[in-house]
């Protein structure tokens, strides 16, 4: 009886564990974006038919510099404080207007689905400075290169 309770709780605790949502940002990154943005360039042909959307540098650089561009030019922790809100919104709320990234990326990928449901509140708020941080594009001699 004894050993039965204990081979219960047991499964119940890995169970807890298996359901356990994904915590640091890498991990969450992994769970609920890799499987559409791929990190850098496709590296054959094959990886290239499966994309479904942009890598996610090409991505973030799309949104940072429209930003800059559109709204800037900020010093860097505004830039960094204006693209981490705007992610927030877009995640949850993509819409056409709110894109940055070029006709044809929405014309190849569609756009992206709302992340609601999904991904938590928590994990967003975990994942989206992360994701800034990670894979934002650099300024070379001060300005940022044309992304692609
Ligand atoms: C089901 C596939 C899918 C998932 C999952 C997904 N994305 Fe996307 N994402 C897309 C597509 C398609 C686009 C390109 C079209 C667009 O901008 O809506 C996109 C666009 C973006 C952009 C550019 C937005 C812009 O304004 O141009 C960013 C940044 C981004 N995703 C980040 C993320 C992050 C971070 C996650 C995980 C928390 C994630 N995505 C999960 C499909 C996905």
């Amino acid at each position: 009886m004894k050993l039965l309770t204990l081979a219960t709780s047991v499964a119940l605790l890995s169970t807890t564990t298996l359901a356990k949502e994904p915590r640091t940002p890498d991990q969450i990154f992994a769970k609920k974006c890799a499987m559409c943005h791929t990190i850098g360039k496709p590296e054959s042909n094959m990886e290239r038919m499966r994309m479904v959307a942009p890598p996610i540098d090409v991505a973030m650089s799309g949104v940072v510099i429209t930003i800059d561009a559109v709204d800037g030019p900020f010093k860097d922790d505004e830039l960094r404080k204006e693209s981490i809100a705007f992610l927030k919104d877009y995640l949850y709320n993509p819409t056409a207007d709110k894109t940055n990234c070029e006709d044809q990326v929405v014309k190849n990928f569609g756009r992206m689905p709302s992340l609601k449901g999904f991904l938590s509140p928590e994990e967003l708020d975990v994942v989206v400075p992360w994701v800034y941080d990670t894979f934002k594009p650099e300024k070379v001699n001060g300005e940022y290169p044309k992304h692609n």
